[in-house]
């Protein structure tokens, strides 16, 4: 191609080489200039990067981005057929290639008084029948009726799960029922495969009052199996009473696999079950959703779910340019891909939602953490950024120093609640209120210093305050008026979407997790390694692991 030819297809209008070109003119424009000054134009930008859906409002005005940054993206979005795909997953087409099935997670929240949309009906209606069953086992637990294998009532539950059939459940109870009082059974989350966690609980509580929850999509997940394992032999030896009967009396199963769960001992009225076209990190809303239930009540989980379907239906009704989900899809995008941050901070400003980073990073990274496309090709671009973050005002503590002065661009979201609900109108009432204020000001303070930096310094006060902050740290303040079921369901329910609205834009599969497994399978010959068995499968040797399980087994002796 001659070079007249070439210039002329650079030229070749395509919304990412629009991006492209318009990313060169955002990276030498500082958010400063941006957002900075109370003039029109920037008056006038600010309002228009400002969005709300019901309790929920969202400021992007401090992320890198101008009008004309979002009406190219969002031209981006059209162009990858957003709108049509979006109809698509609703209808339940089979998004999810490389397993061949739909991802309808959004059926075990669509409420039965609302018309699906047309291929969700039969998923809506076998999720409404399994919330039904839920409901009466959440019933039967309540009123005290659910009794152990020695006949006393079940006062405790156990919830075994890992990955998404634990960091969802384990964010409500802690986000919703974090308080004693808002607790209608204690309910108590163990994943981890150490058995580490199992312990404490095991001298805590009564073996006689405990139930167990099995949860776990495939019914085969090593971590859950060993844990459940122990669980139920330490009901055996406390209560002197065979697994199997404990298995009828103190253990609910949840999973995709009846037929397992069955041959487990669990009675067919202590399953309940969801199908393989909810994901695992998608679940929460499914029946895995059933220790909040029991703790919190039906009440609260049916609000959770009716907050997540009021995203649904905001998600799938609104133009793309006032479209939440989408808009936190295109500004993620637009940061990883096109300004090229590699990590996004998730910063709570409420402890209560001190599990959200965790639950995110599997929502994001398990689902977008890809770079091979659905037409089998390498993405040649960033995908996922790795996500991370904490309590924000503990976080001030530790790495926002990093953040402010180090040299690591990140781009971040800052997650405040603007109310609380106390009893007291008296001095206590007063100190906590003053306590949420005091957390709502740091957390604008943080936000503004992430994005101006050394321009945050008023000019009166610059030269006598240290400098050398640096700014330019895109963020978005997204501002709940309540942290109640209702809004902390929306706010889950946008962020699956963004995953899915950047799945699209990346051309990747959200829904499978291929890179999960090969691990698992190492892991299972180490394991047959360290406990003496023969080894089932072909091995590969390395010097390294081979000297850390010499040393595992000398120790061990
Ligand atoms: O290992 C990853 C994973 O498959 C997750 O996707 C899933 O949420 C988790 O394990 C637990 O799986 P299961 O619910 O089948 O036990």
């Amino acid at each position: 191609m001659n070079a007249s030819l070439l210039s002329s297809a650079a030229r070749v209008y395509t919304p990412l080489n629009a991006l492209h070109a318009h990313a060169e003119q955002i990276q030498a424009t500082s958010l400063a200039d941006l957002l900075g000054g109370d003039d029109e134009a920037s008056q006038k930008r600010s309002q228009s990067l400002r969005f709300s859906l019901e309790a929920i409002h969202i400021d992007f005005s401090k992320q890198r981005v101008s009008e004309r940054t979002l009406s190219l993206l969002t031209d981006w979005a059209r162009s990858c057929r957003l709108e049509e795909k979006r109809r698509a997953l609703f209808a339940g087409a089979h998004v999810n290639a490389s397993e061949n099935r739909p991802a309808l997670h959004m059926a075990a929240r669509w409420p039965e008084q609302v018309n699906p949309p047309e291929g969700m009906e039969e998923a809506a209606a076998f999720c409404q029948a399994q919330r039904e069953k839920l409901a009466d086992m959440v019933q039967r637990l309540h009123e005290g009726q659910w009794f152990g294998a020695t006949g006393q009532s079940i006062t405790d539950v156990v919830h075994i799960g890992v990955g998404g059939s634990d960091l969802g459940p384990k964010l409500i109870s802690e986000t919703l029922g974090a308080r004693p009082s808002q607790q209608r059974v204690g309910v108590h989350y163990v994943s981890s495969m150490d058995g580490a966690q199992l312990l404490p609980l095991m001298e805590r509580l009564d073996p006689a009052t405990t139930l167990l929850v099995l949860a776990s999509k495939s019914f085969t997940t090593a971590d859950t199996r060993f844990n459940v394992r122990t669980a139920l032999a330490w009901l055996s030896e406390a209560l002197e009473i065979d697994v199997a009967t404990l298995c009828g009396y103190q253990l609910v199963g949840v999973s995709t696999r009846a037929d397992k769960m069955r041959e487990f001992g669990i009675p067919e009225a202590h399953q309940l079950e969801f199908k393989e076209w909810v994901g695992g990190r998608f679940s929460l809303w499914s029946p895995i959703g059933v220790s909040v239930a029991m703790q919190l009540g039906m009440e609260t989980f049916d609000r959770l779910l009716e907050g997540a379907h009021s995203a649904d239906r905001h998600f799938l009704e609104t133009p793309l340019e006032e479209n939440l989900p989408v808009l936190m899809a295109l500004i993620g995008a637009w940061n990883s891909q096109f300004l090229s941050i590699p990590t996004h901070a998730v910063l709570p400003y409420d402890a209560r939602m001190e599990s959200l980073p965790a639950y995110l990073q599997q929502l994001e990274m398990e689902s977008n953490g890809k770079s091979v496309g659905l037409d089998q090709k390498l993405v040649p671009h960033a995908t996922c950024p790795i996500l991370w973050g904490d309590v924000g005002p503990n976080a001030q503590h530790a790495f926002y120093q990093l953040l402010h002065q180090g040299s690591h661009t990140v781009s971040a979201d800052f997650i405040a609640v603007a109310t609380r609900e106390y009893g007291s109108q008296g001095p206590l009432g007063e100190s906590l209120r003053a306590q949420e204020h005091l957390t709502l000001a740091n957390c604008l303070a943080q936000s503004q210093l992430f994005a101006l930096g050394d321009d945050a310094i008023p000019a009166v006060a610059r030269g006598q305050m240290a400098q050398g902050y640096r700014g330019n740290q895109p963020n978005s303040v997204i501002l709940l008026r309540t942290l109640d079921a209702f809004n902390v369901g929306a706010l889950l329910a946008l962020y699956e979407h963004k995953v899915f609205v950047q799945s699209v834009l990346w051309n990747v599969n959200p829904f499978d997790q291929p890179g999960v497994e090969l691990g698992k399978t190492l892991a299972n010959s180490l394991y047959q390694t360290l406990e003496g068995e023969p080894v089932d499968a072909p091995t590969v040797y390395d010097p390294g692991t081979d000297a850390l399980v010499e040393k595992i087994r000398a120790w061990r002796q």
